[in-house]
């Protein structure tokens, strides 16, 4: 038993998923070796909470807090390498010095060529040798997070990675993007987030969702709900 009871209960299969507010370095340690699949997306440390984003109307100030002043340590990554039967790390070009080397990277196209940041993100893989681009525009005007992931491109990463008995794990979860997907694709959950704040929005998100597919009908049936 760990200090995280509600972590224990996901991996003996009592509870779908939980959110864990904390350090995800301290939540991380008590987890066993290749036991999920993470997707995560960790502050990129270039200070996007204090960054004007967006552009014209979809332009908006972000200021709650220093959440992305400073990358993660080596340590966080050394945790999901160990963890993660395979891992999904968006950002990973900018967290370079902390992975190996690989020849598969996900693109998102943001499809949106005004834009006066990025055109797109990138994603490490642990596993796999293919590059793979989602294309998807999201204004996301009405923004839980600064920085929240399109739940559609969760959604891609947890259907194309794992597999439905697998558990996801992503230990920078902020408003919960990630398990959401996950709970759509009816796999086990566990978030963690450091921010009390961000920790209620996605408990509050999750409540909300729904599992995309009648888990008695075969996914096959349902594709067409992505
Ligand atoms: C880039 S944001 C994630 C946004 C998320 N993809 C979404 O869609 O809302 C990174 C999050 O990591 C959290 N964080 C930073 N350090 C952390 C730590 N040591 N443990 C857990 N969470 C942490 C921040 O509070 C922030 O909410």
């Amino acid at each position: 038993m760990s200090k995280y009871p509600e972590v224990d209960a996901v991996f003996a299969g009592e509870s779908d998923g939980c959110i864990v507010c904390g350090d995800c370095l301290e939540v991380m340690v008590g987890m066993a070796d290749k036991s999920c699949v993470v997707v995560t997306d960790p502050p990129y440390g270039i200070g996007a909470d204090s960054m004007q984003m967006g552009s014209g109307e979809h332009r908006w100030h972000v200021s709650d807090n220093a959440w992305d002043d400073s990358h993660p340590p080596r340590g966080a990554f050394d945790e999901i390498l160990r963890i993660g039967n395979n891992a999904i790390i968006w950002g990973g070009n900018y967290f370079t010095e902390f992975l190996p080397p690989t020849p598969h990277w996900l693109v998102w196209d943001k499809q949106n060529p005004n834009l006066s940041f990025a055109e797109g993100e990138l994603a490490w893989v642990k596993n796999g040798k293919r590059l793979r681009i989602f294309c998807h525009y999201s204004a996301h005007v009405h923004k839980l997070h600064p920085t929240e992931k399109p739940t559609r491109l969760m959604v891609w990463c947890v259907d194309g990675y794992s597999h439905p008995s697998d558990i996801i794990l992503d230990p920078f979860v902020g408003s919960g993007t990630t398990c959401v997907a996950a709970k759509q694709l009816g796999r086990r959950y566990i978030g963690i987030e450091i921010d009390e704040g961000y920790c209620e929005i996605a408990r509050k998100r999750l409540r909300e969702t729904q599992p995309l597919f009648d888990k008695l009908k075969q996914k096959v049936e349902q594709k067409h709900l992505l």
